[in-house]
């Protein structure tokens, strides 16, 4: 089988991670070469951008944290996507370029010719084969996401990035998370050939991951040919 790059993306809550992790384990059970990563943080260089990009103490202006952004991806894309694609692996990522484009462009810059042409620089042409767009809506996401992140630290680990329970990019108003939630339908549109959505609002783990899967399964076999 030739490779394949698998990006996960949607607002925050969405689910995106865990269902990242279940299908790389899936992936795995069919014995094939997974590399599972993510954005911000996908290499030491991008943990550092990352701690920098997540803190809520640090004021950025809106050309830093696209740059940021950018920056991390074009260190992933040297250091670990184009490896692993060479070697015929199934990437799976973690949020990609459509995160700069729906976050930084749609909800920071109400348009996106800037921040793409800012990160055509920075993937070189590396696009994805399949974009698995979980949708949800932003209020509901982020009610599930500070709940999960509660129970995390009930445990007593503390989380990295947040002060409060949210992240700074997090904390934002609910009208910036429509816009990125909103944004995301727009490329689900533009890059129609690569996008599926899954409406998670009424599903559980359990019934993503099937769906998640079932596009996978489609898309291998496409690869197949
Ligand atoms: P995560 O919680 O999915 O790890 O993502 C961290 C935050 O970074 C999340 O709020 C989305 C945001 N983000 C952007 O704003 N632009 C990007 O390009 C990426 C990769 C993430």
């Amino acid at each position: 089988m030739g490779p394949i790059f698998i990006t996960l993306e949607g607002p925050d809550g969405s689910g995106k991670s865990t269902q990242a992790v279940l299908l790389a384990e899936r992936l795995r059970q069919m014995a094939l070469p997974v590399v599972l990563t993510r954005e911000p943080g996908g290499t030491s260089v991008g943990q550092k951008l990352r701690e920098i990009l997540l803190d809520p103490n640090m004021r950025l202006s809106v050309m830093t944290e696209v740059l940021l952004m950018a920056a991390d991806r074009a260190q992933h894309v040297q250091e670990v996507i184009k490896p692993a694609l060479k070697n015929n692996m199934v990437v799976v990522c973690d949020r990609y370029v459509d995160s700069s484009l729906a976050y930084q462009g749609f909800g920071l810059m109400g348009e996106i010719s800037q921040v793409k042409a800012i990160n055509e620089a920075a993937i070189e042409s590396v696009w994805p084969d399949l974009t698995i767009l979980l949708d949800v809506d932003p209020a509901v996401g982020l009610r599930r996401h500070r709940q999960r992140k509660g129970a995390y630290e009930a445990t007593g680990i503390r989380h990295s990035e947040c002060t409060d329970g949210l992240d700074r990019i997090e904390q934002r108003d609910l009208q910036f998370h429509q816009k990125v939630r909103d944004g995301y339908h727009i490329l689900a549109k533009l890059y129609a050939e690569r996008f599926v959505v899954i409406d998670t609002t009424e599903l559980g783990i359990e019934a993503v991951a099937q769906r998640v899967w079932e596009s996978v399964a489609q898309r291998l076999e496409i690869a197949h040919r």
